[in-house]
């Protein structure tokens, strides 16, 4: 399985970690940045996950700035994208179980890295568990349930 992963400035240091970490036996995509000295501006890095994993170069993504907030709000933009900011592992599982997020988004300023870690690897191992809750993703993204 191949995860596409992007960070900010603010969110490279758990990127890095997390990459040398949990993601170590996955393929990884690692979109930058590659330094945590110079200032970017994450909707870049958003967009470029964001697309690897709408254009199926990757299962999903994982996206770290400051809180999280910001990479979510971009990559919602591309379509096909489901993004969550988990800030625990319960949302974690409920991201996946219930919303079939693609890609999910961590503050590197707001969680150290061993619950970073479980939360992503309660992401990339819970199944989505459809039903009644297709039915509500298809009144979001569109699909037979559409509304309007
Ligand atoms: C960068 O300072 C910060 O605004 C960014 O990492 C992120 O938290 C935005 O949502």
């Amino acid at each position: 399985m191949r995860i596409a992963i992007g960070a900010d400035h603010a969110g490279f240091q758990l990127k890095e970690a997390l990459i040398k970490g949990v993601l170590a036996p996955y393929e990884v995509l690692d979109l930058g940045t590659h330094s945590p000295h110079e200032p970017v501006d994450y909707p870049e890095y958003a967009f470029a996950v964001a697309e690897a994993v709408a254009g199926e170069r990757a299962e999903y993504g994982i996206l770290v700035c400051g809180t999280g907030i910001g990479m979510a709000m971009a990559a919602a933009r591309i379509p096909g994208i489901r993004a969550a900011t988990c800030t625990n592992v319960f949302m974690a599982r409920m991201a996946r179980a219930h919303n079939n997020a693609n890609v999910l988004c961590l503050g590197g300023r707001v969680l150290g890295i061993g619950l970073a870690e479980e939360i992503v690897r309660v992401f990339l191992t819970t199944p989505f568990e459809g039903g009644r809750h297709a039915r509500r993703l298809a009144l979001i993204f569109g699909g037979p349930q559409r509304r309007g």
